[in-house]
């Protein structure tokens, strides 16, 4: 047998100086969305994560709390690491600079390129910044702060080792010019080419005013730069000088991936160091943007930061997940705030995905007793859905290839968004109406089944326990902790007569209420309470005012769940998002409206009408329907321009 390709995928290690907020989540989850999808490809993978001690940052704020720096770093350390545990990080190793194994190496390293002349002792005299472990020039200062972060930089004048970086830059601009995947997105390598030929200086790579680094093996009195000793992890985790096996196996990496707030150290000092090493230099720098918080980056020393393990315990990893790499738009910066997650979830995945799946489910339940139908008869729309189906895989391959996070997710919800429409149209109720129907609806419910099948290992690197949880469900899958990427390229694999539970909804719908409480009290219930308790004008001749008719409180009410009333052929019992609230409403529309047709939709709700209780359920209000006399016919009124639920209607 051949040897597997392999693939070998790192994060920034990131500093222990405080705890790790959503920022790093995002950079993590993306690295660990492309490790799982490589690996579901069939690649050895090497997905490589840790943490960065040393250095003047560390040190101060080990101080600042009264501790040392070791433990203080082995405190946070651990809590990182339990982080990455919450979000199903599948890292195969992480590293800390502070380890023996990582010490000797850039000790090693360091002496190599002094000894080859690289290296060289001599006077620094410049800026430093602290919270970025930065050196400037006073030309590079912005206002006499730092050009990067705007806080302010200290005076430093002590003896230093030099690296001699800019007898690279020919080569390095070279090696750029000629592998154009080399620096992505593109915008980040024109800023990194243009950097290059402002002309590059020698880096100062030791410091003597503080001790807490790797001592520079020849001369006690340094420590190595923290940068210089940081970027050696890629080489010290997978056995640089120590397992050349290994070592030969992942290097050069596939992929580091960062935000573009730290591009410049790996594109313009790693890969000089690595030339001085005689290295290959990795195959791609990819800087995606940063996420933001309303009031601007997120940071730890801003303490504007959102704790990921919070959202993940009220929203569930896989959402949180999903969230974080839908809005990591190739290079662009991201919005974060708590309402737009949970927006997202509502429409993507409470909505789109979850109804999809529970329609279905309920389908093959109620018109198969369970029991998935093999496909004897197909029709007109079935082509369309496998192109659908076909399209999602080869783009969502592509995508995830270039790390174009944001069109992969979209390629993977269009195919939802079609099987949905799939629904609408081949109108599976109505198939059930008659006998002669039944390969028919047997097929269409087999394809929708196909559907979810093929865009759930299409989300698995992203949502790690779906396809799990699905599986409840709908038993598609023989081994849903052993998927393969290529089954999703491929029709026709769910087995047939496989049977289906019920379970319960795999993405709630989320009430934004309990979020939207203490941001606003724009909603003022008091007011309506008011209304209600007024006693009605009687008026004659059947007219009313236009008082008596806002007092109707009618609202755009959408479809959440729907289902039948037990032992009451006429009635249906639906569940409706109005804004952030819910109605459960009884209506008298069984004979006119399957369940299924009715999800999803918006629908006008008499809000404010005295809840009753018919057979049992509490009913919340009354849907508006049309009706012919005796009703025969009848349909119930919906919106269909895309206005948000609870908007008024009057
Ligand atoms: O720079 N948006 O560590 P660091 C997106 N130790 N990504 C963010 C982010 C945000 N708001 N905030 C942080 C260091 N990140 C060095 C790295 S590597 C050899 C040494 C992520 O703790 C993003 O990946 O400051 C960014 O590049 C990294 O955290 C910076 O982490
Ligand atoms: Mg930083």
């Amino acid at each position: 047998m051949s040897e597997r390709n392999h693939f070998y995928i790192t994060t920034p290690i990131y500093y222990p100086s405080d705890n790790l907020h959503i920022g790093h989540a995002y950079t993590t989850v993306a690295a660990d969305c492309i490790a799982r999808f490589k690996r579901m490809q069939g690649y050895e993978v090497f997905y490589l994560t840790g943490a960065d001690e040393h250095g003047q940052k560390i040190e101060k704020a080990a101080r600042e709390n009264g501790k040392e720096p070791q433990a203080y770093v082995d405190q946070i350390v651990a809590s990182i690491k339990s982080l990455w545990d919450t979000m199903l990080i599948t890292h195969n190793d992480f590293i800390r600079t502070t380890e023996k194994r990582h010490e000797a190496i850039v000790q090693q390293i360091f002496q190599r390129v002094y000894d080859q002349g690289d290296i060289f002792l001599s006077q620094y005299e410049g800026w430093y910044c602290t919270p970025c472990e930065t050196f400037f020039t006073e030309r590079q200062l912005a206002e006499g702060n730092c050009p990067d972060c705007g806080r302010s930089v200290e005076l430093i004048q002590e003896e230093s080792y030099f690296f001699n970086m800019g007898k690279y830059a020919p080569r390095l601009l070279e090696h750029i010019e000629s592998h154009p995947e080399f620096i992505q997105p593109e915008s980040r390598r024109n800023e990194i080419v243009s950097f290059i030929k402002s002309g590059l200086e020698d880096l100062c790579v030791s410091r003597t005013t503080f001790s807490w680094g790797v001592p520079v093996p020849f001369n006690n009195k340094h420590v190595v730069y923290v940068w210089f000793d940081a970027l050696i992890n890629y080489l010290s985790a997978i056995g640089y000088l120590q397992d050349e096996q290994q070592f030969r196996k992942f290097w050069p990496a596939d992929v580091h991936l960062m935000a573009k707030d730290i591009i410049r150290f790996h594109a313009v000092i790693w890969p000089a160091l690595l030339m001085a090493l005689d290295l290959p230099l990795p195959k791609t720098v990819f800087a995606h943007g940063w996420i933001m918080l309303e009031g601007g980056k997120m940071s730890k020393s801003k303490g504007n930061v959102v704790d990921p393990r919070v959202l993940v315990n009220k929203y569930g990893v896989d959402a949180v997940r999903y969230f974080l790499v839908k809005e990591l738009s190739f290079g662009q910066d991201g919005m974060y705030s708590e309402e737009m997650l949970v927006t997202r979830i509502n429409s993507d995945l409470a909505n789109d995905l979850g109804n999809l799946i529970s329609r279905t489910t309920a389908m093959v339940k109620r018109y198969f007793e369970g029991i998935i139908p093999a496909p004897t008869e197909s029709g007109a729309l079935d082509e369309e859905l496998r192109g659908t189906a076909r399209t999602a895989f080869q783009e969502a391959t592509a995508k995830l290839d270039r790390l174009d996070f944001s069109v992969y997710i979209q390629a993977v919800m269009k195919l939802v968004a079609r099987a949905n429409k799939y629904i609408d149209e081949t109108e599976p109720w109505r198939l059930a109406k008659d006998a002669g129907s039944l390969p028919r609806l047997g097929t269409v419910l087999y394809n929708l089944v196909e559907s979810i099948r093929i865009a759930v290992i299409l989300l698995a690197p992203t949502m790690p326990t779906l396809a799990e949880r699905l599986n409840q469900q709908l038993p598609v899958f023989s081994d849903p902790s052993r998927l393969e990427w290529n089954q999703a390229g491929e029709w026709g694999l769910t087995p047939a007569s496989m049977s289906v539970s019920k379970g319960a909804a795999l993405f709630p719908r989320i009430d934004l209420k309990t979020l939207v409480e203490d941001m606003t009290t724009e909603h003022n219930p008091a007011e309506n309470a008011a209304v209600a308790d007024k006693e009605p004008k009687s008026e004659d001749k059947g007219l009313i005012t236009i008082e008596d008719f806002a007092r109707l409180d009618l609202r755009v009410a959408e479809v959440v769940e729907c289902s039948k009333m037990e032992k009451a052929d006429k009635l249906l019992v639906l569940k409706l998002q109005v804004g952030e609230k819910q109605h459960t409403v009884v209506s008298g529309i069984a004979k006119a409206y399957q369940p299924e047709e009715l999800i999803g939709k918006k629908v006008v709700l008499l809000a404010n009408l005295t809840p009753t209780k018919l057979r049992g359920t509490l009913s919340e209000g009354m849907i508006l329907a049309a009706s012919s006399e005796g009703d025969d016919h009848l349909e119930v009124l919906m919106i269909n321009k895309d206005l948000p639920s609870g908007s008024r209607v009057k």
